[in-house]
Order: C-alpha cells, then structure tokens, then sequence
C-alpha cells in the first residue's frame, strides 16, 4: 500500500482538469439538503446500469480548476467536455478501481484543539459518575481547559494538524472546529486563530466556531452569581473580542441544565448574530433543556446532540423546517455510545417531522475521541436506525447546510467544490457497514488528489 498526504496537492496535478473513472458507482447527493422521505434520496449512478466497471458509458466525474464540471456516463461526459471546449488531454485520469465516489465528507462538529487527554474518566464513569458530577468536581472540560491554556500555540496547533490529518484519512475534506478550550478571550481567540491557520494551510477547509460558552471557568466557579457574571462577560468582552478578530462564523452555547440555561443561552446567542455569527446550540444533550425549542425560536442554523429533546422541542424544530427555517438536527451519536449511554437522538422522528438530520463526530478529549466521521455514520446507523444513505446525506450535504456551505460543497454538481472521495468499496452503503475499517482510497480536494493508497 502507498499511502501518501499530499497537503499542495500531487505534481501531476498542475494538469486543471480531472477525469475520475472505473467507480463502480458515483453518488452524487445533488439537489440540495435532504430531510423528511428525501433525506435517504442520494442520486446514485450504478456501474451496472451501464454494463458494468469500466463500460463505455460507466459513471464518471469531471472537474476544472478545482469545480465540478459535469457527473454522467464517461462517453456522454467527454462528449459534454469536447462540446463545452474543455481540452481532453489536460485532464489527469484518475482510476477508481471499482470503488465507489462519493463527495467528501463534512464533519459538522469537533472540538478539534485542545491538549491533554482523559482516559481516567472512562474508569470514573464504568464506576457510575455521571459527566456532569465529573465537570462539576472540576475534571471534565476544566481539565482540558486548564491543559489548553498552558500549552503552547505550537503544540496545538501540531496536535490539531495531527488529528485533522487523521480525519483526511477517513475521508472528510471540511471540518468545523469549536473554541471552548480556553474560557478567557486570548485563549478563545488563540484557538480560532490556530483553527483558521490549519485551514488554510489546508488540504483540509475549516470552519471556525466561537464555544465561550463551554462551561463556567474555574476562576468564577467559586462565586454564587459565577455563571451570571460569566454570561456578562461573554456577551460584553469575549464576543465582541471574537467578532473584532473576525475568523469565528458561528457562536456555540453549551445549553443544558446545570452549564447554561436556555435563557442564558438566548441572550448569548442573540448578542452573537448582532455580530454575524451563526447561532448554534449543544441541545438537550443530557436532559431536556429547552435547547430544541430555543433553537427554532431563535432560528438557529444548528441544533446539536439532542439525545433528550422534549416533545415541544421535536414539534417546535417540525414547525420551523415547515416554515421553511429548518434548523438542522446534528446528531452525535458516537458521542452517545462512548458516554455508554443507551437513550439515543431520536432521528427517525426528527426526519419524519421533516428535519434535516446532520451527523458529526464531536470529536474531544472527553465524550468522543474518535477522529472517524465513518466510524459515527457506523454509530448513526446502529443506534438512531438511519438507513447508509440517510447517513451518507447526513455527513455530506446536510453536513454542509450545518455550516452554511450547502452551495458550495456536500454534493457532486456542476459548479460546486471538487471535492471527493474515492472509497476500496464498491458501494457507500458498505461504508458504515465496515466498522473502524480503512476504507478511503484517494481524497480529492478542489480537484487536487492530497491524499493516494492506491498502489500506481
Ligand atoms: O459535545 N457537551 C459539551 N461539550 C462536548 C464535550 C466536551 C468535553 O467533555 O470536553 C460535547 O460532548
Ligand atoms: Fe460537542
């Protein structure tokens, strides 16, 4: 096996054009975020129909200096490319060995920098704390808060650079990354910084979001009025401090009884989109809190976790995805299995009532520190009973919707970002079928391969 990370791309790509051919199927997901019957809708082109891998008219993707230009049978796209003017011979061909194609993958939600790790709380839960008694005894985030605000921005960002290149590897090429590590606005804006640094040096995009409001920090813990005080300043100088840097697109609360209530959480999250920032939500993680219902009042962009939501919040999330405001359902399942906890995000309502459902990783030192978007799309169909194409829209367009990108990438169209994935298995549905497997075997990114295990 050749396993190479190419992060600028490979040499022979300074051709502009890409031809992939020899997938057994291409699975587009085109025509905009999925929810209610259409969420499993993934717009699949079969081999077989064609008359199998390699025929002459076999599904095949073309792109162009980073876009997609066109999805269709190989001789009815070259003839597209010829008629449009595109030049055949500057286009690299890259075979797809029977594999399947799919869009790359958009992890919707990770803490992605932090330091230290936590593996004595598995222990401390196999023993019976709950997360919340483990947080409120000062482990949980304040450890990891402690560790980030004394490591180095070299080592995170190392460390950073070490998982994303993880999440490459299982085929995710945008990833949204939380703050809420530091609690302080220079360790907030510290970590958006590295985040957007880490995006741009690329291959993969990052999406940043400000999470100030992760939990109390220890220095205002020991006051009665410590989370009011934290909620001022929040709103009067983190906030402000984020917008002013300008690379956070999103405001994340942590909204659960005992860390903010929905109130707090109102108030945050309003302040935040004066600012421009996307409102977002931790909801009902734990316990009904009011975060569904918060969220669709409030129209957020997301609504994440809900492993507990109350009926008023399933029908108020209905409501405005009715209204033509869907909040989009980011659903962590493997968070859920690592906290070995067997109540599980209702996503088969949530996607009768017509919800877009998203899934992510939340990948973090302390309820999921998996870097493995396939091994959540496993979780996802084993614990919330989504089918693998329901899953597969859920990581890839309406990943994208959850980060307000869902016309840019998540979907194999013309226009849109050349970004895909290139799978060792013939269909994506064996995608969560293959628990913890490798399964990536090339990862374009805006039409450039960065990363190649096919033996050449
Ligand atoms: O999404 N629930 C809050 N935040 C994270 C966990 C963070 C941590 O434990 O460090 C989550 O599960
Ligand atoms: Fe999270």
């Amino acid at each position: 096996m050749n396993l190479r990370v190419l992060p600028g791309g490979r040499g022979d790509a300074d051709l502009p054009g890409l031809l992939v051919t020899g997938a057994a199927e291409v699975v587009t997901v085109a025509g905009g975020p999925r929810m209610g019957a259409g969420q499993g809708d993934v717009g699949r082109q079969s081999a077989d129909e064609a008359g199998g891998v390699g025929a002459a008219n076999a599904p095949a993707v073309a792109t162009w200096d980073g876009r997609i230009v066109g999805v269709d049978g190989l001789a009815d796209l070259e003839r597209q490319l010829i008629s449009e003017g595109y030049p055949l011979d500057r286009f690299d061909r890259v075979d797809a060995a029977g594999g399947a194609v799919t869009p790359g993958l958009v992890d919707p939600h990770t803490h992605l920098l932090f330091a230290g790790t936590r593996e004595g709380e598995l222990e401390l839960r196999q023993r019976g704390a709950a997360y919340l008694e483990i947080l409120a005894a000062g482990g949980g985030i304040l450890s990891t808060v402690e560790a980030t605000r004394q490591a180095t921005t070299e080592s995170l960002e190392a460390h950073g650079r070490r998982w994303l290149d993880e999440m490459l590897r299982h085929g995710v090429t945008t990833v949204e990354a939380k703050s809420g590590y530091g609690l302080d606005l220079p360790t907030e804006v510290r970590l958006i910084d590295i985040a957007h640094r880490l995006g741009a040096q690329g291959p993969i995009d990052i999406v940043a979001t400000w999470l100030g409001a992760h939990a109390v920090p220890p220095e205002l813990r020991g006051r009665p009025d410590g989370t009011e005080a934290y909620v001022r300043q929040l709103i009067d100088e983190q906030l402000p401090g984020v917008a002013a840097h300008g690379r956070a697109v999103a405001a994340d609360v942590f909204c659960e009884h005992g860390v903010f209530s929905a109130e707090q959480s109102r108030r945050i999250l309003t302040a935040a989109a004066g600012y421009g920032l996307r409102p977002r939500l931790h909801a009902d993680e734990l316990a009904p809190s009011g975060g569904a219902e918060l969220a669709a009042e409030i129209r957020a962009t997301t609504a994440d976790h809900l492993a507990t939501p109350s009926e008023a919040g399933i029908a108020a999330m209905a409501a405005a995805a009715a209204d033509g405001h869907p909040v989009v359902a980011t659903l962590l399942p493997a968070t859920t299995w690592f906290l070995m906890k067997d109540h599980h995000a209702p996503a088969r309502t949530f996607i009768d009532r017509g919800v877009p459902v998203a899934i992510g990783t939340d990948f973090n030192p302390g309820t999921s520190p998996t870097p493995s978007l396939p091994l959540a799309m496993t979780a996802a169909v084993l614990n919330l009973r989504m089918t693998p194409d329901e899953v597969l829209a859920a990581v890839t367009i309406n990943a994208a919707l959850a980060l307000g990108l869902a016309d840019e990438i998540g979907s194999l169209e013309a226009g849109k970002a050349a970004d895909l994935v290139i799978w060792s298995v013939p269909t994506s549905r064996q995608i969560p079928y293959w628990p913890a497997a490798d399964l990536v075997r090339t990862v374009v990114k805006r039409g450039r391969v960065v990363l190649d295990r096919a033996e050449r």
